[in-house]
């Protein structure tokens, strides 16, 4: 005699809807389909998941959805403001292991096609905003500058807006790609990055909203960082003293990735080198990073 039918019942929802996928020939999707389903019933048990509720979520997720557009994904906002993007950024880079820059979350605002620029060169297209002075070094783990890394950065204006955000700057505002020089060194010149909301007028916004919180993050500076040999590096700079440090609606700071952006006020009678290379005349800011990749495993 064949096994008996096993009916769906309460008690083993998550039993019969594992036996579902044993047939699948993909381990890993079954793995990931097995553990979700085990922890999606455990979730809907434990708050005693309501159809109402049921329906809440599903119209939710639906709306989400739909905000998506070729330059808004509202569901990486939703991941973020989840902390699931930190939590799973932690899992990806303790396998990476330790020793090296901390990374943080990427973000939606990421272009691929960054616009390479000299070493030195505004990333500022559009004028408006405090002059700033980036300057940093690449290394590798055992403190040896790599050349040839390549260093993307992006960010937003000081109205707190990225380029693809406004149709009144060119996309590629305040965005650039360079590449270190022999001593492993980099430099830009941009503006004061502002603390701004991600966007909140759309169904992440109105969870924000719903649960009293607020949709800032605070002033930041995006980096993903290659090199051949290297585990690529996504992370940002943070300016110290940004309101919202402490508050991130993503949860994105880490104390090591909190930089001084120093306020360089006093014209002196001689320029200083950096001035001089950089044609910067006081008052600006100068913040200057160093960026430790681990090696390829
Ligand atoms: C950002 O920093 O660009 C960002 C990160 C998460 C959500 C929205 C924006
Ligand atoms: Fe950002």
């Amino acid at each position: 005699m064949s096994d008996p039918i096993l009916r769906f019942s309460e008690e083993r929802s998550v039993e019969i809807v594992a036996e579902s996928f044993r047939a699948c020939g993909n381990d890993r999707l079954r793995t990931v389909l097995e553990s979700l389903v085990s922890h999606l019933h455990a979730f809907a048990e434990d708050v005693e998941l309501s159809q109402a509720d049921l329906d809440v979520g599903i119209d939710f997720l639906t709306r989400t959805g739909q905000a998506c557009t070729d330059t808004r994904q509202e569901f990486v906002l939703l991941s973020d403001v989840l902390g699931l993007s930190m939590l799973v950024d932690s899992i990806t880079n303790r396998a990476v292991g330790t020793g090296g820059t901390e990374s943080t979350v990427l973000g939606p605002f990421h272009m691929v096609d960054s616009p390479p620029r000299e070493l030195g060169a505004t990333i500022a297209i559009v004028r408006g905003g405090e002059p700033t002075l980036v300057t940093g070094q690449v290394l590798s783990a055992d403190g040896s500058p790599v050349a040839g890394a390549v260093v993307d950065v992006w960010q937003a204006d000081d109205d707190g807006f990225y380029d693809v955000q406004r149709d009144d700057v060119p996309v590629g505002h305040l965005r650039g790609l360079f590449v270190t020089d022999g001593n492993g060194r980099f430099a830009f010149r941009t503006v004061q990055p502002s603390p701004y909301p991600i966007p909140d007028d759309g169904p992440v916004g109105a969870l924000l909203e719903a649960t009293g919180r607020h949709p800032y993050r605070p002033a930041h500076i995006h980096f993903i960082v290659g090199a051949a040999g290297h585990a690529p590096l996504t992370t940002h700079i943070f300016v110290e003293g940004s309101p919202y440090l402490d508050s991130d609606a993503v949860f994105g700071v880490k104390d090591s990735l909190v930089v001084d952006f120093v306020h360089v006020e006093v014209e002196t009678e001689v320029q200083t080198a950096i001035e001089l290379e950089h044609q910067l005349v006081p008052p600006y800011r100068h913040a200057h990073v160093e960026i430790t990749l681990r090696v390829a495993s």
